[in-house]
């Protein structure tokens, strides 16, 4: 007798993962459709990108799965791309209306300083003139509201029932922090995770800009899987910290922005060095050179080191990015450098 049954086949599909993503393809979603007759297996997958190398990672790797079924007959996996709800213009990843460049500031790890970058930089490039946004997609672990200043504000909504953003600092802000009452991790499933972000993309007024930064939670999980399959991301900058943990995590994102084309435009070195006030002397903190090793190894751009200063953890729980309160300390300006490569790479 055949042990092959709806549960076995699900079980199997729940091993192969989404390439280049954490998450595998049954708890994202794709499985549409499960048939088996005796010992033939027939599945139906749903995809939203119209990238045919996934589609054929994802066949390749669903078919191996399932032949590896004891007692396992005929597989077949087929696979149709269908456009998710919030893409408008068809099948992928699509533009945001208004909006030149839509850049990522991703890590593979936590705490190496996403979200300072990502403030920072944003800041930087408002101050040098352009139109600039910042959305918090990290829905469970939002800090921008507060690196802002703005965690009392609460958000309205124009006439078409789009959230208006809030600016601080000459720079548009959307953050899950403005719409919780405590601050406190949102604690929210899946599904509600993937809608907050795509409201975040696509319901915020966020008007013309010429810059809009998503700051991403650490990993390679569900949020980060829908910005690629639903925003056109004009490119990424990974954030690390010098040590092997962070870059080892900081290769996968590499290769997840890779897998689904998205130009990483450089490696940006967090929390890189400390210079003692006292005797001037510079302290490697955290190691030396791994950032810009990796980026060589990795043949992306290296796009700089900043220190560690107490002024930039400071001025982020202040409410005020240390480009805003202290445009002349070591950390300003870095980012500011940092602005100024995006601004010629991105025109
Ligand atoms: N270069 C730095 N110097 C000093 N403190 C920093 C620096 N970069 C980040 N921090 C502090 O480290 C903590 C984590 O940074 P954050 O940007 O929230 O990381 P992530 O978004 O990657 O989780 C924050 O308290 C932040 O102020
Ligand atoms: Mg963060």
């Amino acid at each position: 007798m055949s042990s092959i049954n709806q549960d076995s086949v699900r079980q199997s599909l729940s091993t192969v993962k989404y390439p280049g993503f954490s998450r595998d393809i049954v708890s994202f979603g794709l499985l549409r459709d499960v048939a088996v007759s005796g010992s033939d297996i027939g599945v139906q997958l749903v995809l939203s990108t119209n990238d045919t190398g996934i589609a054929k990672t994802i066949h390749a790797e669903a078919t191996a799965a399932l032949q590896a079924l004891a007692g396992v007959g005929r597989v077949s996996v087929k696979i149709d791309v269908q456009a998710p709800a919030s893409s408008p213009t068809g099948v992928g990843p699509s533009r945001i209306e208004g909006v030149k460049h839509v850049l990522a500031v991703a890590s593979g790890k936590g705490g190496v300083g996403k979200s300072t970058v990502a403030a920072n930089l944003a800041l930087a490039l408002a101050q040098s003139g352009a139109r600039t946004g910042l959305c918090d997609c990290d829905i469970h672990g939002p800090s921008i509201a507060l690196m802002f200043g703005g965690a009392n504000e609460r958000p309205t909504a124009d006439d078409e029932n789009r959230i208006i953003p809030i600016e601080r600092h000459g720079v548009s802000l959307m953050s899950m922090g403005f719409l919780l009452d405590d601050g406190s991790p949102a604690v929210l499933r899946g599904p509600m995770v993937t809608r907050y972000t795509q409201q975040f993309l696509r319901q915020v007024a966020w008007g013309n800009l010429d810059y809009l930064i998503l700051d991403l939670p650490p990993g390679t999980g569900d949020i980060q899987l829908t910005i690629v399959q639903t925003v056109a991301l004009s490119g990424t900058i990974i954030v690390t910290t010098p040590q092997e943990v962070a870059l080892i995590d900081a290769r996968k994102a590499i290769s997840m922005f890779g897998k689904t084309n998205v130009p990483v435009l450089g490696i940006v070195e967090n929390m890189s060095f400390f210079v003692c006030p006292g005797d001037g002397k510079r302290y490697d903190i955290f190691g030396s050179g791994g950032g810009s090793r990796e980026a060589a190894k990795l043949r992306v751009a290296f796009l700089g080191e900043v220190p560690i200063e107490p002024l930039v953890r400071e001025a982020g729980d202040t409410g005020r990015p240390v480009v805003a309160a202290h445009p002349n300390s070591a950390a300003a300006s870095v980012f500011k450098g940092l602005a100024e490569k995006i601004l010629t790479d991105l025109k």
